[in-house]
């Protein structure tokens, strides 16, 4: 059988198949679906420093090949967090990463450090994304200098594994890649999703109440895949990649292109067991290819042209 591990800083997992934050809930919710021992990892929903109750509806769409939502990090609040879920999420043999946010750099370092301090949690993914919330999320994200201080402060709180999301509305995503990196990430998480809109014919009003959202699913696959290929070239440490993934060959398409481990997220609404639907394609493509471990495959991408440059 392919060694299907992958590493992400000192964390190893066990495959790359980690089902995303904000599709998933708190993990347990999809047990009754899937055995949660066979995921290379969950990553739960954003938590804050306070529970907090998100946007008013409506606040989820279906649009062509995709959805847009504008939840507004909807969350019980780290505390609440600790004590009702994770003595449940610790029965199971998978990594729990918890992915956190705060309208402050202080908030974050304050939920890092919280999550450090109890078993369980095997790494934290850093939210500098969401396009749905007033202060804090994507703010933090467009900004280069922004990113690297935030990660640099929530660096000094923890030291689990840290992922760091990043939102594809950056104008130099890139730049904040090397800058989080600089900055002490063990790891980068792209993409997050595209800010998008709809509007009600009938009224001539926005479908969503806070007129934009973000949108996920198959529509965006080729722009994160684009994303994650250009992210990849650019930093050393580990892209964790995501957008629009749907089965093992949307899987492999972005670890060819330089992940070395992916998030499944709106697919899970559609089939909640994709995940392993996706690891156990992944683990057929391998044995079909004699190949023996899944990092061959890692930016595996021939392209043509450099191809002739080096003959
Ligand atoms: C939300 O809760 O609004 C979505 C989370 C995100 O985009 O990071």
């Amino acid at each position: 059988m392919a060694d299907l591990t992958t590493k992400i800083g000192k964390l190893t997992l066990k495959n790359p198949v980690l089902a995303a934050s904000g599709t998933f809930g708190y993990g347990l919710e999809y047990s009754h679906y899937l055995d949660l021992n066979e995921l290379g990892g969950i990553v739960v929903k954003g938590l804050s420093l306070h529970p907090r109750n998100g946007n008013p509806p409506p606040r989820i769409m279906e649009t062509t090949g995709g959805m847009l939502n504008s939840i507004g990090l909807q969350n019980i609040g780290v505390e609440a967090f600790i004590t009702e879920k994770l003595p449940d999420l610790r029965r199971y043999d998978v990594a729990v990463i918890a992915n956190i946010f705060g309208n402050t750099i202080e908030e974050y370092a304050q939920v890092a450090r919280r999550l450090s301090a109890v078993e369980g949690i095997a790494g934290i993914e850093v939210n500098i994304s969401c396009p749905n919330i007033k202060a804090g999320g994507i703010m933090f994200g467009r900004d280069p200098g922004q990113a690297e201080m935030l990660t640099a402060r929530v660096r000094k709180a923890t030291l689990l594994p840290l992922l760091v999301k990043l939102t594809p509305d950056a104008p130099d995503i890139s730049e904040v890649a090397r800058r989080v990196q600089d900055a002490g990430a063990d790891a980068i998480s792209l993409v997050n999703t595209f800010v998008g809109m709809a509007i009600d014919v009938e009224t001539a009003t926005p479908f969503l109440s806070t007129i934009t959202g973000g949108l996920s699913g198959p529509a965006i696959k080729p722009l994160a895949l684009r994303l994650v290929w250009e992210v990849a070239r650019k930093v050393t440490i580990p892209v964790v990649g995501m957008g629009g993934i749907a089965s093992a060959r949307d899987a492999l398409e972005f670890i060819i292109a330089g992940a070395h481990a992916v998030q499944v997220g709106t697919a899970n609404f559609i089939n909640p067991s994709i995940c392993i639907d996706i690891i156990n394609g992944i683990r057929d493509y391998l044995h079909a290819k004699d190949i023996q471990n899944l990092n061959h495959v890692v930016g595996s991408l021939r392209i043509k042209g450099n191809e002739a440059a080096s003959d």
